[in-house]
């Protein structure tokens, strides 16, 4: 199994018995507390899935966790929900909701072989049994009864009322939007749709530096994108 590698100002991930080349030295991994040949100290653990995510391969963009995470708290996710998530990409949304559903299960559904592959490998990473992984377009959806649908792609007009569609009533749309183009083309496509409980969002997470001085970092993440949410009615 992976494991993290955690060390003063570096991370990464690697198996037991690797010789990993760090920036303060090699170590041969192993659980525990172990050196470098230059002296640092590392521990070797378990990672969390953040751990996993902030070393994955990164294909096409990628939803961040302080994304997902608003998308757990407004739906209110359950631990057995069947879930739609599409576009795969690297699967970065997928993994960080199957980690959360030890009841239930994410469907994902990719298009494009090189990011299909992408996806499998780091979902093999994450060791999660949770994921079904089709490589099909999502127009040929073959699941219902969803309770949450995670769209994250560009033809949002063709797929968002097929995703509806297979939403349990009651269910949740989360639709992530990087531009405010794409967000208004979604807000006028949920018009049209028999919705509740709708709102748009974005998250802006602000670090603070707090050695020296106190005050806002200047460097970050600035902009990622808008989620709009929608529940089914019928
Ligand atoms: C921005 S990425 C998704 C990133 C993903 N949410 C993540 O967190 O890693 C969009 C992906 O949607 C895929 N895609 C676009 N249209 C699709 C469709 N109709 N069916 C399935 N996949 C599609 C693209 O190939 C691309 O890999």
């Amino acid at each position: 199994m992976v494991k993290v590698v955690i060390g003063e100002k570096e991370k990464y991930l690697a198996e037991v018995g690797e010789k990993l080349n760090t920036a303060s030295g090699i170590i041969k991994v192993k659980k525990g507390f172990v050196k470098s040949h230059k002296g640092k100290k590392f521990l070797v653990t378990e990672p969390s899935i953040k751990d996993l995510l902030d070393k994955l391969k990164r294909g096409a963009q990628v939803i961040l966790p302080k994304d997902m995470a608003i998308i757990v708290a407004y739906t209110g996710l359950r631990p057995w929900w069947k879930v739609l998530d599409t576009g795969t990409g690297s699967g970065f949304s997928a993994i960080f909701l199957a980690n959360l559903l030890p009841l239930g299960k994410v469907y994902s559904y990719e298009k494009d072989e090189k990011a299909y592959r992408t996806a499998r490998e780091n979902i093999q990473k994450a060791e999660l049994k949770n994921i079904v992984l089709r490589k099909q377009d999502v127009k040929q959806l073959k699941e219902k009864n969803f309770d949450l649908a995670v769209i994250d792609l560009e033809e949002v007009e063709k797929v968002l009322p097929i995703a509806f569609k297979a939403l349990k009533p009651g269910g949740w749309l989360a639709v992530y939007s990087p531009t405010v183009d794409e967000l208004l083309k979604v807000q006028k496509i949920l018009k049209k749709l028999k919705i509740v409980e709708s709102s748009a969002v974005e998250v802006i997470v602000r670090e603070w530096q707090y050695e020296k001085t106190l005050r806002p970092k200047t460097k970050g993440i600035m902009h990622t994108g808008f989620i709009s949410f929608a529940r089914k009615f019928e």
